[in-house]
């Protein structure tokens, strides 16, 4: 059968079809909305979205599919009994938006998000994934609650699921051995897992002093994917070469202990209808006029990034660059303002406070060089900007940068891409990320490459507007035909298809 271009609406069909009665489940360790108390006496509670793709991936998916969510509930409000039920449980989204699926929140311990969350997943499995030469940190008592916790959600979806038929959909790097652990205690559950981040070659996995472990966890899913095809084959390669596992190179099937798991590539993506209607709106055109007049963009020309604050995004490369770009262009000063919008982010961790701290150095340092009374070559925006802001920062954008050293997929350039209704902008791409296998149309970088990447700022900088034009239709046509919606459905149901359900 061919099918037309996914939607919400093909995405709802393929669940009430293809899911029937059984429940559908998604676990990640990050929430989608958290409840935090917003005065000290604890009688107002706001309800935040955190920073992150994943969440902004999956909310629309979970909105048109249904179902129950499991995470992890980080908020201080997120246990209050004005919000949840006795087994932990919200629908969402929240009042005055119509509920569409149910948070069931994982309680830990600030012990447990040190192990498992700060510890383990971010300074062992995060750097071990990220080719950025940022050395893992093993620490046994890190892994122990890193199994710990995996076990907490095994049995929280246990519970959730009762003796009902379920298909669970496991998130993230956080839980390399959830699934594993579930069909231990259920074999009949459909189990999938979506690894959002790198995987890497054999000889950084086997640095890992538990590579065997984390393997034969992830191998308890009937599928398992990966962006792109590169990261499947490394985690074929290390199946074969860690525990010896059979593999079948052309299907891309692993058979270990008797069970199967097929390993596919999946890119995710974003809701595109949805941001491409969300940025032409009236109040999107409001904010753009104001922030015309705040930044003082008059004649000038406007380059973004918009990043979490992570060591993985490249930033500090992409401000040497902007450096070399001024340094060789002279004419430039005082024309082009770059604007830096990102969340502080993973703040407890030290590599993270480090690569804060350069990046502010950094950016004054731009400033000082070129700045003068009335322009400053870099602006800095560390608030967590709004919906609106950010579809109003991407369609000011001549230029959106994402110099990442290593990344999955990023979504800030699918966002880019989806935001310009008007047709124009041009994307500076890092092709160590997920995202330039799909867009090509982007100008490719090396991030690492200083020269180079100052040099395509000023071919961003000087393209012709029919160029821009030419190349953005084509990204744009790329991120709508492969949106979420293709991603969760085709995952979902290659998924139903490998179980025979
Ligand atoms: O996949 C990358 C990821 O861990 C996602 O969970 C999320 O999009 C992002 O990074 C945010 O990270 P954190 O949940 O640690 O704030």
């Amino acid at each position: 059968m061919v099918r037309t271009r996914w939607s919400k609406d093909s995405l709802y069909n393929l669940v009430e079809t293809e899911l029937g009665d059984s429940l559908f489940i998604v676990v990640s360790n990050r929430e989608p909305y958290v409840h935090a108390y917003t005065s000290e006496s604890g009688q107002q509670i706001k309800v935040t979205h955190p920073v992150g793709g994943l969440t902004e991936a999956l909310d629309p998916v979970m909105r048109a599919a249904g179902g129950t969510w499991v995470a992890w509930g980080s908020g201080d409000a997120d246990f209050d009994e004005k919000i949840v039920d006795k087994d932990q449980r919200v629908m969402v989204p929240p009042p005055p938006e119509e509920s569409r699926y149910a948070l069931r929140r994982v309680k830990l311990t600030e012990s447990d998000v040190a192990g498992f969350y700060l510890g383990f997943a971010n300074e062992s499995l995060w750097p071990l994934c990220h080719v950025t030469f940022t050395p893992p940190d093993y620490r046994e008592d890190w892994w122990h609650t890193y199994q710990k916790v995996n076990r907490y959600f095994a049995d929280s979806v246990l519970r959730e699921i009762g003796n009902r038929k379920a298909v669970v959909l496991v998130q993230d790097y956080h839980f390399a051995l959830l699934s594993h652990y579930l069909k231990e205690s259920n074999p009949d559950l459909t189990v999938g897992q979506f690894w959002h981040i790198p995987w890497p070659d054999y000889e950084a996995f086997r640095t890992c002093p538990w590579n065997e472990e984390i393997i034969t966890g992830m191998l308890g899913n009937d599928l398992m994917g990966f962006h792109i095809r590169d990261f499947c084959n490394n985690f074929l390669d290390n199946a074969a070469r860690v525990l010896g596992a059979e593999i079948d190179r052309e299907n891309a099937i692993i058979t270990y202990r008797g069970n199967t798991t097929e390993v596919r590539p999946f890119p995710i993506s974003v809701d595109f209808d949805s941001l491409n209607t969300q940025a032409g709106m009236e109040e999107v055109e409001q904010e753009m006029e104001k922030l015309r007049k705040e930044l003082d963009l008059d004649g000038k020309c406007l380059g973004v990034g918009m990043d979490r604050m992570d060591y993985t995004k490249g930033i500090p490369e992409r401000l040497m660059a902007l450096d070399k770009f001024f340094e060789d262009n002279p004419e430039y000063r005082g024309k082009v303002v770059f604007v830096q919008a990102g969340m502080p982010s993973r703040t407890q961790i030290d590599t993270y406070k480090q690569i804060g701290q350069r990046i502010d150095d950094l950016m004054d340092g731009l400033n000082e060089k070129y700045g003068t009374g009335s322009w400053k070559p870099v602006v800095a925006m560390t608030r967590q900007l709004s919906p609106v802001t950010l579809h109003a920062l991407r369609r000011l954008a001549n230029f959106c940068v994402v110099s990442s050293l290593h990344d999955g997929m990023n979504l800030v350039a699918k966002e880019y891409a989806a935001s310009r209704v008007d047709g124009d902008g041009v994307l500076i791409l890092s092709k160590f990320t997920g995202a330039a296998v799909e867009m090509k149309d982007s100008l490719l970088i090396n991030p690492y490459d200083i020269g180079d990447f100052a040099f395509k700022i000023k071919e961003a900088v000087e393209m012709p507007e029919s160029e821009r034009r030419r190349r953005m239709k084509n990204m744009r046509a790329i991120v709508s035909e492969n949106n979420i919606y293709k991603w969760a459905g085709t995952m979902v149901s290659r998924l139903m298809e490998i179980t025979g359900k």
